[in-house]
């Protein structure tokens, strides 16, 4: 059975948490804890699992800031990409898979709002963190950014089944998910006809 996506809203920087679990062997991941660790752990104690790793998209602090609190309370290993600087149990790369009882997420490196930031992918769904939210795509003007590997890794994205769900790390659109067949249709930087065009409306 496919793996079982909860979001919830979390602080004031509208962001989402997940609680991302297999419905059979109730075996969990959260991601992005962000500001919602107790609303994590009511949500897996209510279906009763167990939070067995903690994934980050990214390292920004709106997104890692329930990992300790969720860490002391599950005795969970802390899965992330170093490039983002932190020294994770699990350090992740591209191609990556993470057990998830009987299923598995896949990580995809998807750079650009951070070196460090990636997606994480299961069949039919794909939490973008902060490299694609519905509508628009993450910022490459901070520290670490880079709008070129940001414009590489929303191609990437883009060829993702349509079907594929997207999950964001922010409720900064519309709606709270999208599917890449539907971004690919309204996503202004989804439509950008080359890099420079997507470096002109992304850093404009
Ligand atoms: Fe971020």
């Amino acid at each position: 059975m496919a793996l079982t996506i909860i979001q919830i809203p979390a602080g004031a920087g509208a962001n989402f948490a997940y609680l991302v679990f297999c419905p059979d062997q109730l075996q969990g991941v959260a991601i992005d804890p962000s500001f919602a660790a107790d609303a994590v752990l009511a949500a897996a104690a209510e279906r009763r699992v167990q939070i067995a790793v903690v994934a980050n998209t990214h390292g920004h602090h709106d997104h890692t800031a329930g990992n300790a609190a969720l860490l002391a309370a599950t005795g969970a290993r802390l899965a992330a990409h170093p490039a983002d600087g932190t020294t994770p149990d699990l350090p992740l790369a591209d191609g990556d898979t993470l057990n998830v009882g009987n299923d598995h997420l896949t990580v995809m490196h998807t750079p650009g709002h951070t070196p460090g930031s990636v997606t994480f992918v299961t069949t039919g769904a794909a939490l973008t963190g902060d490299t694609l939210f519905v509508t628009r795509c993450g910022r490459a003007d901070l520290a670490g950014s880079d709008v070129n590997h940001l414009y590489d890794s929303l191609q990437k994205l883009k060829a993702l089944p349509p079907e594929t769900v997207v999950y964001p790390g922010h409720d900064y659109g519309p709606r709270p998910v999208s599917t890449i067949g539907d971004e690919l249709r309204t996503n202004p930087y989804l439509l950008c006809a080359d890099r420079e065009s997507f470096i002109k409306l992304r850093l404009g």
